[in-house]
């Protein structure tokens, strides 16, 4: 691994030291080193099955039971684990900077929010969830949503969580493929990433579009782009500086020592 005297990593810290407004941009390589699987990595697969055939409305209308008890896997995996330095490094620079530092997250886990809160009950910085959450949970049929960290009771389709305002079936707050983000969301996400002095892009294979798009939108507002990834992305090419390796050794020094 590259030491922290490399040429990216020393134009990676002046852009930050620099910088007013910064992006977090993160994916699930950020989440790897607290033992949560990638999406794409080679443990990204429960039963043989890929997200990508889970985490649709198609499969949540032929099987919800099955997509269910994945989540409910999931919710219980990602409660075991706990914040990793790397997401700890980005919280304590959002608590103790003077600069604006905002989390735009694709992953679902809660860890940013977990890592920023353990560190302080009132902080102006915050984090977007693009994706949603697996601990919150909505109905498929009315507005109806709240907060959910209960274990999921999927031995079968009877068992499934209803909804108390119109009784259809309740499924997870996250984003599936094939549906829009929110909004909201994403307008508050991409003016975000518009006006950041730079945006860090952390563990993301930078393949699920929209939000793959929001470093190119820091770049295009002629912000610097810094990417931590073990390996090159698409995203590689337009990044002012490549730190190679885990995400728990760069944002650390990145972010905090500077060492
Ligand atoms: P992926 O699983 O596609 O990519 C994970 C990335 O993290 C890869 O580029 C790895 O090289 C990198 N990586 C792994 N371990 C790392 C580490 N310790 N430090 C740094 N990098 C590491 O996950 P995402 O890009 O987050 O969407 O996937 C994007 C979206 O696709 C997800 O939000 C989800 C998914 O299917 C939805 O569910 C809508």
């Amino acid at each position: 691994m590259d030491g922290p005297t490399t040429p990216d990593f020393a134009a990676a810290r002046r852009a930050l030291t620099d910088a007013t407004r910064v992006v977090v941009f993160s994916g699930a390589g950020m989440s790897a080193e607290s033992g949560v699987p990638t999406f794409r990595g080679p443990d990204g697969l429960w039963k043989n099955f890929r997200p990508e055939q889970l985490a649709t409305p198609s499969a949540f209308a032929a099987d919800a039971r099955l997509v269910w008890e994945w989540y409910d896997w999931r919710r219980r995996l990602v409660s075991e684990c706990a914040p990793n330095p790397g997401h700890i490094a980005v919280a304590t620079a959002q608590v103790v900077s003077d600069k604006q530092i905002h989390v735009l997250t694709q992953n679902v886990d809660g860890l940013h929010e977990r890592a920023l809160s353990d560190l302080s009950e009132a902080t102006k910085q915050g984090v977007t969830e693009l994706h949603g959450s697996l601990f919150r949970i909505r109905c498929s049929a009315c507005p109806y949503e709240r907060p959910d960290r209960q274990a999921i009771d999927a031995s079968s389709f009877d068992s499934l969580p209803r909804c108390p305002d119109c009784s259809a079936l309740l499924r997870p707050g996250v984003v599936w493929f094939g549906e829009a983000l929110d909004e909201k969301v994403l307008d508050f996400s991409f003016q975000a990433a518009a006006e950041a002095d730079v945006c860090v892009v952390v563990g993301t294979s930078a393949l699920v579009e929209p939000a793959a798009s929001l470093p190119r939108q820091t770049a295009a507002s002629g912000g610097f782009v810094i990417e931590i990834n073990l390996e090159r992305t698409p995203l590689s090419g337009l990044a002012d500086a490549f730190l190679p390796g885990p995400s728990s050794h760069w944002l650390p020094r990145l972010l905090t020592t500077g060492e």
